[in-house]
């Protein structure tokens, strides 16, 4: 117990440090050039064929531009704006062509002011090196010099990707939105077409990662679990949401909210004439909503509320009531000012994205984090399949973590795949999403969770 009081509180004086030195604004609005990503080819830098640097993977460009893979993604950003489903898109939306568009340039490049674009520099590499890892002007010939440390380089502008609350501030920009000029995906854009977007911090980190955790790298950076990471992306994302849903241009389109932060499952549901047909709606508990009012999207609130049960269970009713009285605020008459909802509902979770950066996660706590998610109680809360995603990510994680730390045993991870597979399947198809049979696939889970 005094060990952990302990680790917490030096949890705290790192994390009050790295806020302290962490000044830098996410790459799209630093004040640096960019070089382009042909700055970093060479085989004594970034582009070997194999992962054989002394103490980075130096093969970085080539995983970033793996065509035959996800973490290849970046590398394709800009190239998609070609494809026909982009002239689709941008033909809906009367915007020209989608690779000349901001619409689209914002998300899907790296999209700094023509005075920062450096000669090198190539919009056309998509999502380069310097859109995560900033601009670098000031350290790109210093960076790599004997002696050289991390701190001197996050003062010349290096990005702190391996700090969680920074990288979530960076991929949730581009993954949910942000304040940066056209960052941000709207309805109007996801009816023109645009493919439903889903994110986790942790997951979607390991799925492009390019970089090992290994003993140097742990003398360089802090580099925090699996577990901890997914708590702050939570945390973060929820925080983004509620303020990009309070700016009074984001927020709004016309006399409606802006639809896209809402649970899509509360318009799109089929109706019919048959009269043998049921709704689909269901009540949800932590709503305190009836049938026929759009809902805000509550995934990563119900994430982060299975989170703080375990460890910020003081807070657990606080926030359960500040979500229900924003639900009521937002979508019911007579549930008080939403302005007051939203801004009580977001410093909670400011508050609540600093302290995930404090804890560490045990394996009993995950264990237990793992339980409330896939319990019973809890999955009655996917009434939409962006929740129910969010569930099934979370548990892939949270194995994937455990295994990583060596809590459980590769036979013990590998039991459970059959039937997280299952549960990806489900929410496969948002069409054919349905609660019942999450609710399952979750049962089938929580009984081997139950063992671990
Ligand atoms: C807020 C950032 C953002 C903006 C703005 C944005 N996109 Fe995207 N786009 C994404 C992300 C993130 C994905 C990947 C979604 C996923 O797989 O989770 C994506 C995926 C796509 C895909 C599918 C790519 C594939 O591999 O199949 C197309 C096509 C696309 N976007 C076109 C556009 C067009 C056209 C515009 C402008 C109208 C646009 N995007 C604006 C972030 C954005
Ligand atoms: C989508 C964002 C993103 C892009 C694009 C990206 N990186 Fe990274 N990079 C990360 C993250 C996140 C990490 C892991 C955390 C860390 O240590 O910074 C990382 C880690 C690294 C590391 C390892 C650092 C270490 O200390 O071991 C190197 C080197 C690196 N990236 C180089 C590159 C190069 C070169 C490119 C362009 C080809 C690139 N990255 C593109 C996000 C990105
Ligand atoms: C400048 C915008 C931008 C930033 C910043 C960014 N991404 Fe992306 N990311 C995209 C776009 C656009 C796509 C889709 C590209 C495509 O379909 O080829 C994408 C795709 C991905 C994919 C592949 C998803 C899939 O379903 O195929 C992963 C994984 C990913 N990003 C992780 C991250 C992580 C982790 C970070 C933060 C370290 C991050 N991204 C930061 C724009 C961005
Ligand atoms: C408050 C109700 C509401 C919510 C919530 C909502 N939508 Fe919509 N959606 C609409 C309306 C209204 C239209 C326009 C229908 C039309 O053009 O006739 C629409 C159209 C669409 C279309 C175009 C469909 C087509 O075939 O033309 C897509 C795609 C879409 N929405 C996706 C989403 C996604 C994804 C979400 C959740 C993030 C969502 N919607 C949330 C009401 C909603």
């Amino acid at each position: 117990m005094k060990l952990r009081a302990l680790l917490i509180a030096i949890g705290f004086v790192t994390i009050a440090g790295q806020a302290a030195a962490q000044e830098n604004p996410t790459p799209i609005l630093d004040s640096y050039t960019h070089e382009g990503v042909i700055s970093c080819y060479g085989s004594t830098c970034h582009s070997r064929q194999s992962a054989t640097g002394n103490n980075v993977r130096q093969n970085e460009i080539i995983t970033w531009q793996d065509q035959s893979d996800i973490s290849g993604a970046h590398s394709r950003a800009y190239k998609v704006l070609l494809n026909q489903k982009s002239r689709i898109i941008a033909r809906n939306l009367g915007i020209g062509p989608a690779h000349e568009a901001k619409e689209c340039l914002a998300c899907h490049s790296d999209y700094i002011p023509e005075e920062q674009r450096g000669e090198r520099f190539d919009i056309s590499e998509g999502v380069g090196c310097e859109a995560c890892h900033g601009g670098s002007e000031n350290w790109l010939t210093s960076h790599y010099a004997p002696g050289q440390t991390h701190e001197q380089n996050t003062t010349n502008g290096l990005y702190r990707t391996e700090d969680p609350v920074a990288r979530a501030k960076l991929c949730l920009g581009c993954h949910l939105g942000s304040e940066a000029p056209n960052q941000f995906i709207t309805h109007r854009i996801m009816g023109a077409g645009h493919p439903r977007i889903s994110f986790e911090l942790d997951l979607f980190t390991n799925l492009q990662s390019h970089h090992d955790e290994d003993t140097d790298y742990r003398t360089r950076k802090n580099a925090a679990g699996g577990v901890k990471t997914w708590a702050i992306g939570q945390a973060m994302a929820l925080q983004r949401q509620l303020e990009l849903f309070s700016d009074p241009v984001r927020g709004r389109e016309g006399a409606f909210p802006e639809l896209v932060f809402f649970d899509c499952h509360a318009c799109h549901l089929t109706f019919s004439n048959d009269p043998d047909w049921r709704p689909t709606w269901r009540a949800n508990p932590d709503r305190a909503l009836g049938p026929g009012v759009p809902v805000f999207n509550d995934a990563n609130l119900i994430m982060l509320k299975a989170a703080v049960k375990t460890v910020a269970p003081e807070m657990e009713d606080e926030l359960r009531q500040a979500g229900i009285r924003f639900h009521r605020s937002v979508s019911s008459a007579g549930g008080g000012s939403y302005q007051s909802a939203t801004g009580n509902l977001l410093g909670m979770a400011k508050n609540l994205s600093e302290r995930m950066a404090a804890e560490e996660f045990s394996k009993s706590e995950t264990l237990s984090i793992m339980k409330t998610i896939v319990n019973d109680n809890v999955t009655n809360r996917y009434t939409d399949y962006s929740a129910a995603e969010q569930a099934i990510i979370a548990v892939d994680t949270f194995l994937e973590a455990l295994l990583a730390e060596n809590h459980i045993s590769y036979e013990a991870a590998t039991n459970m795949r059959p039937s997280i597979d299952a549960a990806y399947d489900v929410v496969n198809e948002p069409n054919r999403y349905n609660q019942n049979r999450m609710r399952d696939a979750f049962k089938r889970i929580a009984t081997q969770v139950n063992r671990l």
